[in-house]
């Protein structure tokens, strides 16, 4: 038996008991005559004590050999400690060491493991399993399981049934480019690994599986951040017989149980906001309503005049920054120095002190006298003792831009409380989306969403003003998860096909499975997945999802630890017929 208890279980309750104890050394201190160790596992951290006048002479000689991160067992008598420490559950008792083995010796870790580490995110990474051993990252991963196991508790709950999908598939269009694998069997043929189950759970509800749900591997070759890793997990669902309404209905409960459960917050408020409303009063499909700020458009109050930047725009919109009249001229200079940076583009930006006495002080007070700036603090809701920022241009470029400053300023001004949590839906997302470059309009979410109903016909005439039956979750400022009722007639997806650029012959190879399955009784239908990166990574109070990943991918793309992605030797590629030609 390795141990009676762990490091995180005594308590002045078990003194006097004789324990076995395995773990690792934390650290040691050698006082000559009593030597204390700190042993931890998972559970926590007992202090052992080895002491001249109560121990064995062999057995203290072995306790000085210890290293940090040595794997040991002891067994002892459990005592009070002298000076007990408030901090941790086990500071009541130490364990008066009789017996001692070491199990593993350890070399010197390449950095402390301790809460603060001295070791950089490139090293922690290469020995991420030591980097696991410390307790932020211990409890990240921790959490993660608490949050998954809750979200079976809620969807068994609701009769959802778990059903796990294949990986080796053929590409699904979620817009990002595949991981591909070659087929030794299948000289020439590649299989895709899934960007998400989407056309398995639309199969499944075909098959009358009626409400599946699955925590899911998905797969997606794209450029990362903070946010995103090329391999990360989903809370994937369909539902059959089902319209919007009821979706929102299930996953709003989901997230309602989640934060009740997790942080015991109960949620009041879930709002529900269309895209246009959105855009238009945060300039972002994934607005963070904890705070304010909300955009005022100026046009009408900003463009009388002779101020040319603003005429010639297409969008003048501000925002009031509370408390920012105080602002000093060097501190305003550099706002506008950060809204000038190429990753936020502005030209420039326009601000108006709102005064305490009523005034106003701008730096557009050439063209604009007390009374126009009177009406951009009504439009913007602007107070005595706010800073009003203003930006112009084309509208999409500058609501994006205010949104950036709008994120920014409630960072530095604390309104982002990472304990506070306030969701909504965004809904009815236009049904595609134009590319600017190629000039082609494509699915905004994916090919398989319905137009929302009535408005197939405006594919021909108006594709852009097309909206559909999509939603997404947010949460704090992060689109945690998406979704659609989906289109459940062959006719109608053909056509969604022919829209989005599709031959039908081109339409038949990839898709063909499904067109053919839905004339077999497919139910209407819909679904959605959360994100569950990014929803344990927000749940948990932070916004980068890697700390909640046991083992992540660097920046660009690499396991560091396993070094992976590597080359193939030449005798596995020719079994895979594959040439490469790389010079
Ligand atoms: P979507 O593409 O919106 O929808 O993805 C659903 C959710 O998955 C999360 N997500 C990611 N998380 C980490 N890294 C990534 N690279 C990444 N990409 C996406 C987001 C996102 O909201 N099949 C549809 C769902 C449906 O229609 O039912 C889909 O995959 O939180």
């Amino acid at each position: 038996m390795y141990r009676s208890h762990n490091c995180g279980a005594l308590r002045a309750t078990d003194i006097n008991k004789t324990v076995t104890l395995s773990g690792w050394v934390q650290k040691s201190r050698d006082k000559g005559f009593i030597i204390w160790t700190d042993l931890r596992d998972r559970y926590g951290v007992t202090q052992l004590i080895f002491d001249t006048e109560r121990t064995e002479a062999k057995v203290i000689e072995l306790a000085k050999t210890l290293g940090r991160e040595f794997v040991i067992q002891v067994t002892g008598k459990v005592i009070e400690r002298e000076s007990k420490n408030t901090k941790i559950p086990t500071g009541e008792i130490e364990v008066l060491v009789a017996q001692l083995e070491v199990l593993n010796e350890a070399k010197l870790p390449p950095f402390t493991i301790e809460d603060d580490t001295d070791g950089g995110e490139d090293i922690r990474m290469k020995y991420r399993y030591l980097d696991i051993r410390r307790n932020p990252v211990k409890e990240s991963l921790i959490f993660r399981s608490k949050v998954a196991n809750e979200v079976r508790n809620y969807l068994a709950d609701q009769e959802f049934i778990e059903v796990e999908t294949p990986y080796l598939i053929k590409s699904t269009p979620e817009g990002a480019r595949d991981f591909v694998v070659p087929s030794r069997m299948n000289e020439g043929e590649f299989y895709a690994l899934p960007q998400s189950p989407q056309t398995f759970k639309q199969l499944l509800m075909v098959g009358g599986m009626d409400k599946y749900f699955q925590i899911v591997k998905c797969f997606r070759d794209e450029d990362l951040r903070a946010d995103r890793q090329p391999e990360f997990t989903q809370i994937d669902c369909e539902m059959a017989f089902v319209e919007q309404e009821d979706i929102l209905n299930i996953f709003e409960g989901l997230t309602k149980h989640l934060l009740k459960k997790l942080h015991n917050f109960e949620i009041e408020n879930f709002p529900r906001m269309t895209f246009d409303h959105a855009m238009k009063t945060y300039g972002n499909d994934k607005p963070d309503i904890r705070f304010g700020m909300e955009f005022g458009e100026l046009n009408t109050v900003a463009q009388h005049k002779d101020f040319k930047v603003f005429n010639s725009a297409e969008l003048v919109v501000g925002i009031a920054v509370p408390n920012g009249a105080s602002y000093t001229r060097k501190e305003i200079d550099k706002l506008i120095d950060w809204v000038k940076r190429p990753q936020v583009g502005a030209l420039g930006m326009v601000y108006v002190k709102c005064n305490e006495d009523g005034t106003f002080k701008s730096s557009v007070d050439k063209f604009y006298d007390q009374e126009d700036l009177k009406n951009w603090a009504a439009a913007t809701g602007a107070k005595a003792g706010d800073l009003i920022c203003v930006l112009s241009g084309s509208t999409n470029k500058v609501r994006a831009q205010l949104s950036a400053l709008r994120m920014e300023l409630a960072e530095r001004l604390g309104l982002r409380k990472p304990n506070e949590f306030a969701p909504l839906w965004v809904i009815d997302f236009p049904l595609l989306e134009l590319d600017e470059e190629t000039g082609h309009y494509h699915a905004m979410h994916h090919p398989f969403t319905s137009p929302k109903p009535g408005q197939l016909e405006l594919l021909d005439t108006d594709p852009g003003a097309v909206k559909a039956n999509a939603y997404d979750l947010v949460l704090n400022g992060n689109e945690i998860g998406g979704g659609s009722i989906r289109i459940h007639d062959k006719e109608i997806q053909a056509t969604m096909f022919k829209h989005l650029g599709f031959t039908p012959e081109e339409a038949e190879t990839q898709f063909g499975f499904l067109m053919d399955a839905f004339q077999y009784g497919a139910p209407p239908h819909g679904g959605l997945a959360f994100g569950l990166d990014r929803l344990v990574a927000i749940l948990g109070g932070q916004e980068t999802i890697r700390d909640f990943i046991a083992f992540p991918k660097n920046n660009s793309g690499r396991d560091v630890m396993i070094d992976a992605p590597a080359a193939l030797d030449n005798e596995q590629l020719s079994e895979l017929n594959i040439k490469l030609d790389i010079q």
